[in-house]
C-alpha cells in the first residue's frame, strides 16, 4: 500500500481525557459522582500536564509530526473573571516544544469539557452563554495564537449533547430531547461565531494562513433489516444525529428542529472537513444496535472500514473540501487487532478518490475514556496508570514504520498485519 502524495499521519488527544489534575470542570465534577464504570478518577489520567515533556519527545521519536490535541478551559479560566496566566503559559510552552521537536499542532478549544461556573449558567443550553466561550477563544488566541495556524473550534457536537442531554450518561445527566435540539443548535452557533472570531483575529495580525473547522462525529447508519419501517428510522437517527449539524455548521442552514438563534446567512462556516470515524449504527425496531455476526473491539462497537467513506462521501458532497481524519481508532485492550483495523482503514483511505489528507489515529497514549474510565485502551503507547510508565505497543512500532515508509510494504504487513484477526 502507497499513501497517496502528502498524506500525513498523526494522532489525536483531548486534554481532561490525559492531564490529570483537579480542577473545576464538569467531568472532575461527574468523576467525583463516583459515575465512571471503573471507579478510576479523571484527575489520574497520564499525568500528562506534568509530563508532557517527555510525552512529547517519545512521540517525535516514533517520528509523529502531527498532532491534535486540546486545551483546558476550567484550568485557563478557572472562574468567570479570571484567566489564570500561569495555565496560558503551560499551554504556550507545551505548544513551542512541538515546534522545536517539528510536530505539527491543530488546537481543539472545546472537547467536552468546561468549567463549573459556566455548568452553573446553563452551559451550552443557553445562546447568551456562547460568549464567555468566544472570550476564552479570544484570551487564547492572545497568548498563543501566533503559534497555532489550524483550529478546531468544538468536538463531536452531537455526541456531547445526545450523551449529556438525552441519554444521561455524560455530564450534566439530562434526559431531555427538547434541552438537546437546544444544546445543538447553540453548539452550531458557538462553532459559527468561533470561526469568524479566529478569523478576524488572526487577520487582524497579519496571518494569512488560518484554517478552522469543527471535528464532525459521523457514523454510517444503516437499517438492521429489509424492513421499510427499519430503513426509514434509520434515515431519520442519521438526519438528527448528524446531518442537520453538517447543514448548519458546513454551511449556516439550520433546517427543522435545529433552531437558527443567531439568525446566521448561509455561507461557508469551515475551511477543511473533519471527520471522527468509528462505527456502523444498524438500527431496528427505533432503535441503535450493531449488525449481528459483525466484527467488534472491545466495547462492542462494529469494526466497518468502508462506512468511513460513506460518511465522508456524504460530506463532501455539502461542500467539496479536503478531508482530515482528525479521529480514528479502536478499544483493543490486548493490542491484538490494531494494526489490523489501522491497516483495513488506511486502505479504505487509498483507495478512495475523495481528498482525504491527514489521519490521526485515536489516540496516543491509551488514557481516560470518559465514562469507562482507564478500563477501554484506544493508545499505541501503553499507559501503566499507577506508575504512569509508558510503552510502545506493537502497534505504536508498527504506526512509526508506515509513516516512516509512507505506506506498508509487503514485509510490514507480514510482520504486522498477516497474524492479526478480529473478533466477534
Ligand atoms: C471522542 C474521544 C473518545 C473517542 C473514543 C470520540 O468520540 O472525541 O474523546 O475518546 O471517541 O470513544
Amino acid at each position: 500500500m502507497e499513501f497517496k502524495k502528502n498524506f500525513r499521519l498523526g494522532v489525536a488527544s483531548a486534554s481532561t481525557q490525559i492531564e490529570g489534575g483537579r480542577v473545576n470542570s464538569n467531568w472532575n465534577w461527574f468523576s467525583d459522582q463516583n459515575k465512571i464504570k471503573d471507579h478510576s478518577d479523571v484527575a489520574r489520567a497520564n499525568n500528562h500536564y506534568e509530563l508532557y515533556d517527555q510525552d512529547l519527545r517519545l512521540m517525535a521519536q516514533m517520528g509523529i509530526k502531527d498532532y491534535r490535541f486540546s486545551i483546558e478551559w476550567a484550568r485557563i479560566q478557572p472562574c468567570e473573571n479570571n484567566f489564570d496566566s500561569d495555565a496560558l503559559i503551560h499551554y504556550r510552552d507545551m505548544i513551542l516544544e512541538m515546534k522545536e521537536l517539528n510536530i505539527h499542532p491543530i488546537l481543539t478549544f472545546y472537547h467536552f469539557s468546561h468549567p463549573m461556573w459556566f455548568e452553573e449558567k446553563g452551559a451550552w443550553t443557553k445562546k447568551e452563554n456562547i460568549i464567555y466561550f468566544l472570550r476564552f477563544v479570544s484570551q487564547c488566541l492572545d497568548v498563543f495564537g501566533d503559534l497555532v495556524d489550524e483550529y478546531i473550534t468544538i468536538n463531536e457536537p452531537n455526541v456531547y449533547a445526545v450523551n449529556g442531554h438525552l441519554f444521561g450518561v455524560w455530564p450534566p445527566a439530562k434526559n431531555s430531547l427538547t434541552e438537546t435540539i437546544q444544546v445543538m443548535s447553540v453548539l452550531a452557533l458557538a462553532h459559527i461565531k468561533a470561526y469568524e472570531l479566529i478569523h478576524t483575529i488572526r487577520k487582524k495580525r497579519g496571518y494569512t494562513n488560518t484554517t478552522v473547522s469543527f471535528a464532525h462525529h459521523v457514523r454510517d447508519f444503516t437499517a438492521k433489516t429489509g424492513c421499510p419501517l427499519d430503513k426509514a428510522s434509520a434515515k431519520i437517527f442519521q438526519s438528527l444525529f448528524q446531518d442537520k449539524l453538517t447543514k448548519a455548521m458546513f454551511i449556516g442552514k439550520f433546517e427543522f428542529p435545529l433552531i437558527n438563534y443567531g439568525k446566521v446567512k448561509q455561507g461557508q462556516y469551515i475551511d477543511f472537513i473533519a471527520i471522527n470515524y468509528y462505527t456502523r449504527t444498524a438500527v431496528k425496531n427505533f432503535s441503535e444496535g450493531f449488525m449481528d455476526d459483525c466484527f467488534k473491539n472491545d466495547l462492542g462497537w462494529e469494526i466497518f472500514p468502508q462506512g468511513l467513506i460513506a460518511v465522508a462521501t456524504d460530506l463532501y458532497t455539502v461542500l467539496n473540501l479536503p478531508i482530515y481524519i482528525t479521529e480514528n481508532g479502536t478499544c483493543d485492550n490486548n493490542d491484538s487487532f490494531r494494526n489490523r483495523y489501522l491497516y483495513d482503514h488506511l486502505k479504505v483511505i487509498t483507495e478512495s478518490n475523495l481528498p482525504i489528507e491527514r489521519y490521526y489515529h485515536w489516540c496516543f497514549i491509551d488514557n481516560f475514556e470518559w465514562v469507562e474510565g482507564e478500563s477501554a485502551r484506544f493508545g499505541l503507547v501503553h499507559n501503566d496508570y499507577k506508575t504512569q510508565k509508558r510503552s510502545i505497543k506493537q502497534s505504536g512500532h508498527f504506526y512509526s514504520k508506515i509513516i516512516k515508509e509512507k505506506g506498508i510494504s509487503e514485509e510490514t504487513y507480514d510482520s504486522f498485519v498477516k497474524h492479526q484477526h478480529y473478533h466477534k
